[in-house]
């Protein structure tokens, strides 16, 4: 497929800056109307159009706008305002060492993109709470790069009761993070493919605080998701 715009889309500025820097991109001052903190930032890739959407700075709390409903608008206003061929969702995800993730790992999204906290036990309803967003297998793409394919699930916490880690289980969870099921959703609804890539920042099945490791190795996984990113961007465009 001819590539001439992919949009990317990620939550955390932390996450995105090493990206920023390495593709030189720039900021798109004005590029969303209204009060959504969202910023923009545009570039090329080769001779194709790149634009980056981070979450920005919730004006109420001063901190980034992770987790699903930043997203949500985020993966909207991407798709109606740059029309992109490609959507990308880059960011960090807590890995299952018992599934084989060690920190740093990349991980490409395969098969389907579930929700693991929307519990709607109504017959036809629990289905929908899950989601099960298919994503293209770029099996060429993750062989390049030496990529792990794996399973995403998304929920709205950082840290995981008890039901949550049964219900990652039963989506066959390798990877654990809060956007990629909403923004699949909307690519979905748009039929844009979506590849998504998530770097681990820690291992939510051992016994150091999630919030611990996910800040001593947030700059680690960022330069990793960095590295992948720019190569998968290459990749898709050369
Ligand atoms: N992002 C990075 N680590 C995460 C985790 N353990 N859960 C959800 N999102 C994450």
């Amino acid at each position: 497929m001819q590539i001439s715009t992919i949009a990317v889309i990620m939550a955390m500025a932390e996450e995105a800056e090493p990206f920023i820097r390495e593709m030189g991109l720039a900021p798109v001052e004005a590029a969303i109307d209204g009060p959504l903190p969202l910023d923009v930032y545009a570039g090329k890739a080769g001779t194709a159009d790149l634009v980056l959407i981070v979450g920005g700075k919730d004006p109420r709390h001063g901190v980034d706008c992770v987790a699903t409903q930043p997203a949500t608008l985020a993966a909207y206003l991407a798709i109606e305002r740059f029309k992109p061929d490609l959507l990308i969702n880059a960011g960090t995800a807590g890995g299952f060492r018992g599934r084989g993730a060690h920190i740093g790992d990349v991980y490409l999204g395969s098969g389907c993109i579930r929700f693991h906290d929307r519990r709607i036990p109504i017959p036809g309803m629990d289905a929908y709470g899950v989601g099960s967003y298919p994503v293209p297998e770029f099996k060429g793409l993750a062989r390049a790069l030496g990529l792990k394919r794996g399973i995403i699930s998304t929920g709205n916490s950082l840290d995981m009761v008890p039901e949550d880690l049964e219900r990652l289980r039963a989506n066959g969870a390798d990877v654990k993070e809060m956007e990629a099921a909403a923004i699949a959703w909307v690519a979905d609804l748009y039929h844009v493919p979506l590849l998504a890539l998530k770097s681990v920042t820690d291992l939510v099945d051992t016994e150091t605080p999630t919030q611990e490791e996910f800040l001593a190795n947030l700059a680690l996984a960022s330069e990793a998701l960095q590295e992948k990113l720019t190569a998968a961007i290459a990749y898709c465009t050369a």
